[in-house]
């Protein structure tokens, strides 16, 4: 078996770079590059100022100090990091497709082709490429089909390996993973080598029962419906909370006595605003077209309605906001906390803040928003995407704050979308003092559900209470 020395990594994102830093700084031997079409984010990843990384994930810091530029370098000389190394992995985006046959659902694979195309292009020797991204089942084909004119003086071995980390706790995911997945080509030789290679790597700190191997195409398959099954408890819930608020039931409670059953556990199930993120919806959406494509309906039915309870999730969250506000937010000053999608993360993909301030904004309320870790730039860009005002538009319609500095001033509703962990420790009787009243808090996390708000004299509403 070849040893392996050198490694790069196509794609510096959310998976790209916190996966490889976790592999570097456990395969010191080994020298990793990451790289990216995208300058400025391999820029950001090379900066100085560890507070300005691409992503933000806690612990992601401390690992870099003691990898970049030692065993763990970001590049945008793709060419050179694929002939140099022995082992590739894909790590691009995925992202649902927009145009053509499977819009809004098939996976877009045009990226993933690109780089099978690179790898073709440039590779002078044996590889072993990975499919780190998450793809429909049987992407492995048309990566294998892409690679076979050059397989007269190459060799080229397709393994899957999805990560199932989870972001806010990527990297103690990725230093104490539930399972580590590898699909390979277990009927050949040479395909069992290469799984035993990318092994390895992970055996360095993985105990090895938790790396699995399986065929290709179970590996495939299997991180769709991880997700689908995560992303089905969430929906569950949050179909529960919805028979909650017309019963008196609570839907923290009802969690808790379900959670206790062993058989369900008590995982995900916290009842939501609805799930965001850039992968769950897309994920599903991908599993809906697969299914229909091998006709069959009733599977892909019962997936989308994941989709479908998700989206009506947010919607009976807004009308809730308008309903209690007498039916109009016109002009009035709505605080928005938090815009990721979920806590201890920057990313924004899919949040539901989004899709909550777009339905507010159509109601004509002036939105005042904080995040910790999301800027007006990039909430400006997810607000042009969601609707079709220009930037100019939107600033007119929204305040992005940096610090709660002045944030609640004479505001009528704080609409809590982000479970941050400092909305809690905020001084809630101060913030009372300095908002309208009547003063309403829509808490789309149930996080205030502790602070007996309706005590300071808030009219609070949480989700399925
Ligand atoms: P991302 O958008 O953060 O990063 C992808 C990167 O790939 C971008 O920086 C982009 O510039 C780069 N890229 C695209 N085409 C390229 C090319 N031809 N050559 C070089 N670079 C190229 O995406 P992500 O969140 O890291 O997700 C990547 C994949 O991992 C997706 O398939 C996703 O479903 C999967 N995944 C994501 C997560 C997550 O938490 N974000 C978790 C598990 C799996
Ligand atoms: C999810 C999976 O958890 C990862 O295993 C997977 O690797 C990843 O997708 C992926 O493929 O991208 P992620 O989306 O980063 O990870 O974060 P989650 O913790 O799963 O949260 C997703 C969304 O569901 C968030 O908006 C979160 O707030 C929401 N959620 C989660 C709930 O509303 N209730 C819960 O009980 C759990």
């Amino acid at each position: 078996m070849t040893k392996i020395s050198k490694i790069c990594c196509i794609g510096a994102g959310y998976v790209g770079g916190p996966t490889m830093a976790v592999l570097a700084l456990k395969n010191t031997d080994i020298q990793f590059t990451i790289v990216d079409v995208n300058q400025q984010r391999i820029d950001q990843w090379n900066s100085e100022d560890l507070d300005n990384l691409p992503v933000y994930e806690p612990g992601l810091a401390e690992i870099l100090t003691q990898t970049r530029n030692k065993n763990l370098f970001f590049s945008t000389e793709i060419d050179q990091a694929i002939k140099e190394a022995q082992i590739i992995f894909i790590s691009v985006n995925t992202p649902t497709k927009s145009y053509g046959i499977g819009k809004g659902y098939a996976a877009d694979l045009k990226y993933i082709e690109a780089c099978t195309r690179k790898i073709a292009e440039v590779a002078t020797d044996d590889k072993i490429i990975v499919e780190k991204s998450t793809l429909p089942v049987r992407t492995a084909s048309t990566i294998k089909e892409i690679l076979h004119y050059k397989e007269s003086s190459c060799q080229f071995q397709i393994l899957s390996n999805p990560e199932f980390l989870a972001e806010g706790t990527a990297i103690t995911d990725l230093l104490n993973p539930d399972r580590v997945l590898i699909g390979g080509d277990i009927h050949t030789a040479e395909g069992r080598a290469a799984i035993q290679s990318l092994s390895e790597i992970y055996e360095k700190w993985v105990p090895k029962d938790k790396i699995i191997s399986t065929n290709i195409w179970s590996s495939e398959l299997s991180k769709l419906v991880a997700n689908a099954f995560l992303a089905q408890r969430i929906s569950s819930i949050n179909s529960i909370s919805a028979l909650c608020e017309a019963t008196e039931a609570d839907v923290e409670e009802v969690a808790f006595a379900i959670g206790k059953d062993q058989r369900i556990g008590e995982k995900f199930l916290k009842s939501s605003v609805g799930f965001g993120g850039s992968c769950f919806q897309k994920d599903i959406l991908n599993l809906v077209y697969i299914a229909r494509s091998y006709n069959l309906h009733e599977v892909a039915d019962y997936w989308e309605q994941v989709i479908l309870l998700n989206d009506y999730q947010k919607v009976r969250f807004f009308q809730n906001i308008m309903k209690q506000m007498h039916g109009t937010v016109s002009e009035k000053k709505i605080v928005l906390l938090g815009w990721a999608f979920k806590k201890n993360t920057n990313d924004t993909r899919e949040s539901a803040a989004i899709d909550i301030a777009k339905l507010l904004i159509e109601e004509q309320a002036q939105l005042h928003i904080f995040d910790p870790k999301v800027n007006e730039k990039q909430i400006v860009q997810d607000l042009m995407m969601k609707t079709n005002f220009l930037q100019e538009e939107i600033l007119g319609k929204i305040k992005v704050y940096t610090s709660i500095n002045q944030l609640f001033d004479d505001a009528h509703a704080v609409v809590i979308l982000t479970e941050w962990d400092e909305f809690v420790s905020y001084d809630w009787k101060s913030i009372y003092q300095q908002m309208e009243q009547p003063s309403f808090v829509f808490d789309g996390r149930n996080l205030l559900k502790n602070n007996d708000l309706n005590s300071i004299g808030f009219r609070y509403f949480g989700i399925g209470r």
